[in-house]
């Protein structure tokens, strides 16, 4: 294990067969539609990679790239738009493909955002969901895990862009603050 972790909380064999379900839902339902499946950056990469093998419904994707943590581990709820999408999603069938949705403050901008573009269909797939921690009601269709309160990373999650690359979801050691340094 990865020096930086404390513990696994989803194993890499875990988030796999989740994803499978996940991409076998999402290809039911969509069944008779064309999907954008719109990956927020960046830490939705390793997910939505996944999820397209697994949706075997015809779709497109398209990226949006939010940012509000500054690198560090609380939302500022402050978001800003880094990068936009390169098509229209006017009269379309649109998946919003999240890592993990915490106080939902950045879930429901581009939710506000997104609207008033007239998509035919709007739609959340969050891998994790931190609900206990939100602030801003947001509807999830489709959630991988719900998980408790807790820094996480890997599997796309970061901390200071570090760790995306671990095939699994793990807890951090106590970060070593200057009050708490030995
Ligand atoms: P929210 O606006 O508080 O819902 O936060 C959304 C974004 O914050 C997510 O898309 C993540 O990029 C990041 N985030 C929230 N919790 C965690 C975590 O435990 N680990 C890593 N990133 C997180
Ligand atoms: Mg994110």
């Amino acid at each position: 294990m990865h020096p930086a972790i404390d513990r696994v909380l989803i194993s890499r064999e875990t988030l796999q067969k989740r994803v499978q379900e996940l991409g076998q839902e999402i290809s039911h339902d969509y069944r008779d539609t064309c999907p954008v499946m719109i990956g927020i950056l960046k830490g939705s990469v390793q997910f939505l990679a996944d999820l397209m093998k697994s949706t075997t419904v015809d779709h497109s994707i398209d990226f949006l790239c939010p940012s509000s943590y500054a690198g560090g581990t609380k939302s500022t709820g402050i978001v800003r738009l880094l990068l936009d999408l390169r098509e229209s999603i006017e009269g379309k069938d649109v998946l919003l493909v999240e890592d993990i949705v915490d106080t939902g403050l950045t879930m429901s901008y581009l939710l506000d955002n997104l609207r008033t573009r007239r998509p035919r269909s709007l739609e959340i797939c969050t891998l994790l969901d931190k609900s206990v921690c939100r602030k801003s009601q947001v509807p999830i269709r489709y959630r991988g895990f719900e998980i408790p309160d807790e820094f996480v990373v890997g599997y796309g999650l970061d901390y200071k862009e570090l760790y995306r690359n671990l095939p699994y979801i793990g807890v951090m050691k106590p970060l070593k603050t200057e009050k708490n340094k030995k």
